[in-house]
């Protein structure tokens, strides 16, 4: 299971931050951080609101920087009031969207069963997915998270084919390392992004195991970046707070590189 086979994917996710004048701000403040670096070792994704991605979009134009969504519905069009579809997306410039994040889980219902009807929308408008799977505090000590990231993998890649796998790009954010400062131990990193890798193993093959990268994400920053990017199964990032401070979001890719 060679590292050296994956692209590693540094992506920052905004979440509500960010009006679309500071988002231009922001991406032109990562662009002159990465001004002269090397950067082709990682591939570097800003997801930001919905309001922001136009000027992301601009702002990035000509950069190493690719522009995600953070969410998208599953229906193409029709009576969803303020939803957003792949295809509206897709035509605003976005490359990468996140699916599944807990935030969404938590506090907007999201299930195992509507992240997989979004990851086939989002597919299927050729957008590539960040899909976000993680246990909770409590799962953790009752010794289940291997199992917790198995179902949600397994469910939300449910008629996923092994081509469209390719596009795929899965996130291992444990709950409790969100937002908390509270990061999860670079062993306690590989040990889970090593178990949906074998997951991954079970569903396609051992092939597709080896070459799908798996991000590690919560409470990412400049410090433990290069820690946690060494393990053998963190192909990536996947990086909130830490994403909005250029310098920061700077360094961290080029523990990357
Ligand atoms: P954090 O967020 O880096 O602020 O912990 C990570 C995430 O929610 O993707």
């Amino acid at each position: 299971m060679n590292k050296q086979l994956r692209k590693a994917v540094i992506a920052g996710n905004w979440k509500m931050n960010k009006t679309p004048a500071e988002a231009t701000e922001l991406i032109n403040a990562i662009k002159a951080e990465l001004d002269g670096k090397k950067t082709d070792g990682c591939e570097i994704v800003a997801c930001v609101p919905y309001v922001d991605i136009a000027n992301a979009v601009e702002a990035a134009k000509g950069s190493p920087i690719h522009i995600g969504a953070e969410n998208v519905h599953w229906e193409k069009s029709g009576a969803y009031t303020g939803e957003i579809s792949a295809d509206m997306l897709k035509e605003c410039g976005v490359e990468y969207v996140i699916i599944g994040h807990s935030e969404r889980r938590q506090y907007f219902g999201e299930t195992d069963g509507t992240v997989n009807k979004r990851v086939h929308a989002a597919l299927e408008a050729g957008l590539k997915v960040i899909l976000c799977v993680g246990e909770l505090l409590t799962e953790r000590e009752q010794g289940v998270t291997a199992e917790i990231v198995a179902k949600q993998t397994k469910i939300a890649l449910l008629g996923v084919t092994a081509e469209q796998l390719k596009n795929v790009i899965i996130a291992y954010e444990p709950v409790w390392a969100i937002g908390t400062g509270k990061t999860a131990t670079a062993d306690q990193a590989n040990e889970v992004c090593g178990a949906i890798r074998m997951v991954i193993g079970g569903l396609y093959g051992l092939k597709a195991a080896a070459g799908i990268t798996i991000q590690y994400g919560g409470s990412m920053n400049a410090k433990n970046a290069s820690e946690l990017l060494a393990k053998e199964h963190v192909d990536g990032g996947l990086i909130g707070g830490a994403s909005l401070k250029a310098p920061d979001f700077g360094v961290i890719i080029a523990a990357a590189q």
